[in-house]
């Protein structure tokens, strides 16, 4: 193998639908109160997509952003990559060949990558490997999802919760560097604590199926919240450790937007102030694998990073899964 490249970030952007719907709003719709969500989650609205729109919409209108933020055309793409727990179609084909399309490429490789709200990491530690190894120059990863299409918009323990969204990076090979590492880990023995249990090969869709609401996402959400809290710290700081970096070099963390509870439990046990860390599910929500570039393309817009920052990226998901990234900043 040659020279060995780093994936630098090139672009980023992101995308929401316009229809927002309120803590109010939910009030009206599940025995709920505005104080309850704001207080337990730090949610106070969230966006979600008309009846039309699809995974692969939202996907493109970021990819567009991230596309132009890095001053590429499609066409200079060697790969697509596209996390999503809410795919346009159930089984196939991939949204990343729809979203392909879209862009109006054709040829080059294009699929997903399934691991719920750690999706984006996953997706840029596989985009990493093969700019590293020389495989490909450009990659686009996209974190994209249609949750309100999967929510139980009756159960009020997950409907506060989620929102629609999309986010992407394209990644490019460069001397100068970028990602620095990716960690990436899964525990499937939590599988079932964070899940949609039918319409696959276990319970395939069925008139039973929609009886049971079996097509919507379920959720406990304790064991969920108390592996987030330990997982945040502990992925982020494998991350840097393995990269000879320690919780002191952090500049800028931007967390899976789940919780704010979790997140300022992360934060703590990381020893960051509030102005180092990004926040912004109380204006969308918890987006799946959107949340974290959705969050990066608007911290980059904002000017929150700075060249030569050391960025974390960090998230945990349904699988359960984790990942973090840490980068050099460009
Ligand atoms: N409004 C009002 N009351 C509610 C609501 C609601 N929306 N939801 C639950 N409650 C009630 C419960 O019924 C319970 O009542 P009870 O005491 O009479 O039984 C009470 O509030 C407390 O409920 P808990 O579930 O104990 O509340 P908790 O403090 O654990 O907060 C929450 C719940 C916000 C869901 C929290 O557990 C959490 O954030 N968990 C992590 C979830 C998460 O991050 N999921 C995303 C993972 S990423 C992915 O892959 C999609």
């Amino acid at each position: 193998m040659g020279d060995r490249k780093k994936a630098r970030v090139a672009g980023v952007g992101s995308y929401v639908p316009d229809k927002i719907i309120t803590n109010n709003d939910l009030e009206k719709m599940v025995d709920t109160s505005d104080e309850w969500i704001r207080t337990r989650t730090g949610i106070k609205e969230r966006r979600v997509v008309d009846e039309d729109t699809t995974t692969s919409d939202l996907a493109y209108q970021a990819a567009k952003e991230a596309l132009a933020d890095a001053e590429m055309e499609a066409n200079q793409l060697d790969l697509i990559l596209v996390a999503t727990a809410t795919p346009d179609y159930p089984a196939f084909p991939a949204t990343a060949c729809v979203l392909q399309h879209k862009l109006g490429v054709k040829g080059i490789p294009a699929f997903d990558l399934a691991a719920a709200c750690t999706g984006f990491i996953y997706g840029l530690s596989t985009a990493t490997q093969y700019i590293e190894t020389g495989t490909y120059e450009n990659i686009l990863v996209v974190g994209a999802e249609t949750l309100s299409k999967i929510v139980n918009w009756e159960d009020r323990g997950t409907c506060i919760l989620f929102g629609d969204g999309a986010g992407a990076a394209v990644l490019t090979a460069d001397d100068k560097g970028g990602i620095i590492n990716n960690v990436i880990g899964a525990d499937g023995e939590m599988h079932e604590v964070l899940m949609v249990p039918g319409g696959g090969s276990k319970e395939p869709f069925s008139q039973d199926v929609l009886e049971q609401e079996a097509n919507y996402i379920i959720m406990e959400g304790k064991p969920v919240f108390k592996f987030a809290v330990r997982i945040l710290g502990k992925a982020a700081k494998q991350a840097l450790e393995e990269a000879d970096l320690g919780v002191d070099d952090i500049d800028f963390l931007i967390p899976h937007q789940a919780n704010t509870r979790i997140i300022d439990a992360a934060a703590k046990r990381l020893k960051l102030d509030q102005d180092q860390i990004y926040v912004n599910l109380d204006q969308y929500g918890n987006t799946s694998a959107a949340s974290i570039p959705l969050a990066l393309a608007e911290a980059k817009h904002k000017g929150k990073l700075q060249a030569g920052d050391i960025v974390v990226l960090v998230g945990f998901g349904a699988g359960l899964t984790w990942g973090a990234t840490v980068i050099e900043w460009q």
